[in-house]
Formats: structure tokens, sequence, C-alpha cells
């Protein structure tokens, strides 16, 4: 199946960044992301906010920003109505192919009981690499910290 990914930048409509908080909120609680936190990460030169529509309806979003040979990815979200349809995997490609070329390695933190998200980012090849005690508040619970390296063919 084809998706449309799109990816939000600086003077995107305010309601758009709405729409993003709305469903980063929906998909995680009270920890998403604010409208104008995706605003501005969309502003920076190393942000990344990449999202689907579908029926002019935003069905999935992933946030990240790169920084000295690493990315990071701080939100995936996808609307309940449109999971396990690959949204998510191809968000993640999509972020890959915007990270510049001297990335070695992406790292992310989820949730230690998030069985969704943990296996979807190992089918992304991310792998564990550490757990932060305690790092999320309610529930207080702890972060599996994962890597993924980037293999570079020359
Ligand atoms: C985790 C989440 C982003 C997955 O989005 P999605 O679009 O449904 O994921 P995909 O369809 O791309 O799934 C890709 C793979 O991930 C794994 N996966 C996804 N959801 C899963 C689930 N509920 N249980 C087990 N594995 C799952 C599977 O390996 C799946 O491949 P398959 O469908 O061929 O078995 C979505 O469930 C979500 O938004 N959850 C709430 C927010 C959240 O937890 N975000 C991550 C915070 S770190």
């Amino acid at each position: 199946m084809e998706f449309c990914v799109k990816k939000a930048v600086a003077g995107d409509p305010r309601e758009l960044f709405v729409g993003l908080s709305e469903l980063d909120r929906l998909c995680v609680g009270a920890e998403g992301w604010s409208a104008d936190s995706f605003e501005s990460e969309a502003a920076k030169d190393n942000g990344i906010v990449l999202y689907i529509t579908e029926n002019d309806r935003i069905s999935a979003l992933i946030c990240g920003y790169f920084a000295v040979g690493e990315g990071d990815i701080t939100s995936v979200a996808v609307h309940p109505d449109f999971r396990r349809r690959g949204l998510a995997l191809k968000l993640i490609s999509e972020f890959e192919a915007l990270l510049p070329d001297d990335t070695e390695d992406i790292f992310l933190e989820v949730r230690e009981s998030n069985y969704a998200a943990v296996s979807l980012y190992e089918k992304c090849g991310f792998q564990p690499i550490a757990v932060r005690k305690n790092f999320y508040e309610a529930p207080r619970e702890n972060a599996v910290v994962m890597k993924k390296s980037i293999t570079c063919e020359v």
C-alpha cells in the first residue's frame, strides 16, 4: 500500500501542529507534545517532523532530530484506527532517509512495557542497549534505550 508522507515545515498552518499534538496526546497521553513543541521542532534546521494524512485526517506522525553523527527519534504515534497497516514502519524508513550522510547511529527511548513499540523498533533494526531507571512519570516506569547503527557503504 502506498502512503503519502509529508514533512512539516516552518510556516505550515497552525492547525497542522494542533492536529499533530492531538494525535500524539491521544496515543501517549499527557506526555505527548504540545502544538508549540511540534512547531518549533519543524522550524529547526536539524528537526524532522513527518506525518501521514488520509482524507484530510492525520493518521500518523514521527518526530526527531539529528546532531553530530546521531539521529534521535522522540515520538512515533499512529491513530488507533490506522494501526497495523505499516504506517509506523514507513515513517521510520522516511525519517532515516532524511538523516545526513554522516549519521552513524539512531537512538530512541521507549517505555519498558510498550510491547507494540519495542516490537516495531526491533523490526526496524533497533536493539536495546541500556535501561534508564524511572525515566517516565505517570506512571513511573523505566525507559529502554534502543539504538540502530546505520551501515555506510562507500
Ligand atoms: C507503536 C505504534 C507506533 C505502531 O504503529 P503501527 O503503524 O501500528 O505499526 P506498523 O503497522 O508499522 O507495525 C510494524 C511492526 O511493528 C510491530 N507491531 C506494531 N504494533 C504491534 C502490536 N500491537 N503488537 C505487536 N507488535 C506490533 C509488528 O512487528 C509490526 O509488523 P506486523 O504488523 O507485520 O506484525 C502504534 O501502536 C502507536 O501509535 N502506539 C501508541 C504510541 C506509542 O506507543 N508510540 C511509541 C512511543 S516510544
